[in-house]
């Protein structure tokens, strides 16, 4: 089998414009970084969400209507418990519904199973390990209905056109009826967003130079991590979060596993991560163009940010 993260790299890196996905950014140590970045004062986005779930789970789940038992299918559940809190809810006030979190790591949703099962007993879950749309396929065919959730900033990594595609897909693989939960970081003052993004901690520069430091153990390369730096940028017209490395010389990189050099010039960029923002007419019109209706934005007090419901 081709192995993609190499495949990937090596396509990223010999491109015109260098680019790297951010998928990859998530190994053992970057998961860790992660956790910093998401306990860093200035962060938002995770505490506004749990906000959300934590105080209006009750106001969501009345605005699904559901009158029938009904699933809960989180893609991409990670081993987060970002759904704790609406999970919590539900078992509590006795309402049926089974939750299937799916994922593509195994070890990610081992891991929330085991702790869904501890904090939660009474919770019927489900867990799938695999492709979105094959889960998604199969639960179409349920005598019951569905919600969907795509959490967290998960959306806002996706090229506005990537994102349309993908979520016309979830539509095409609903019932009518089904609905979905999406969360969405809303356009702000943008001293706010560029705050949480270009830290002054370092946190994300070092998150971003993981990536380099990946390269070198999983390809047998020689980045010399100091002579790269990070920068990230963001448009408050298009809502658009960049974040790039910097090549702080000009320079060769040897991809030893690969056999192959990478020719850097001075302060030339690889493009890391997008991660953009929406105003809520914006998210109305996604909703429209993706065939759904937008049923009610659920914001946090700041409003910051929002889950989205749409009915299919
Ligand atoms: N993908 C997440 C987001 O868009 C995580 C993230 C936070 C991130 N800061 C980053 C990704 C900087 C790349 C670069 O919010």
């Amino acid at each position: 089998m081709v192995n993609t993260f190499a495949q990937d790299v090596l396509n990223g890196l010999t491109a015109k414009n260098k680019h790297l996905s951010s998928k990859y950014f998530y190994d053992d140590n970057g998961s860790r970084i992660f956790q910093e970045i998401m306990n860093m004062p200035e962060y938002y986005l995770t505490n506004a969400e749990f906000e959300i779930l934590s105080m209006q789970s009750k106001q969501i789940i009345d605005a699904l209507g559901f009158s029938t038992p009904f699933n809960i299918i989180e893609l991409g559940a990670g081993d987060g418990l970002k759904t704790f809190k609406l999970l919590e809810y539900l078992v509590n006030a006795n309402i049926q519904f089974n939750y299937v979190p799916i994922d593509i790591s195994q070890e990610a949703i081992d891991i929330l199973t085991e702790r869904l099962k501890e904090r939660l007993p009474g919770l019927n879950i489900k867990p799938k390990v695999g492709d979105y749309f094959e889960i998604l396929k199969v639960n179409k065919e349920s005598a019951y209905p569905s919600l969907l959730l795509f959490l967290g900033g998960n959306i806002g990594n996706y090229q506005e056109e990537k994102a349309s595609e993908l979520l016309s897909l979830f539509n095409e693989n609903m019932k009518t009826g089904d609905k979905l939960l999406v969360g969405f970081d809303i356009k702000k003052n943008p001293i706010i967003i560029h705050n949480a993004y270009f830290d002054k901690h370092g946190v994300t520069k070092r998150f971003n130079l993981n990536l380099l430091v990946r390269i070198n153990r999983e390809l047998d390369a020689d980045f010399k991590i100091d002579d790269f730096d990070f920068y990230c940028h963001y448009d408050p017209i298009s809502g658009d979060v960049k974040s790039y490395i910097v090549s702080l010389r000009k320079q060769t990189v040897v991809l030893g596993a690969l056999n192959k050099t990478i020719h850097f010039n001075y302060n030339e960029l690889i493009w890391t991560e997008l991660s953009k923002k929406y105003t809520i007419y914006e998210i109305s019109n996604l909703a429209e163009a993706t065939n759904f209706k937008l049923t009610s934005n659920f914001l946090d007090c700041k409003h910051y940010f929002t889950d989205s419901l749409w009915v299919k």
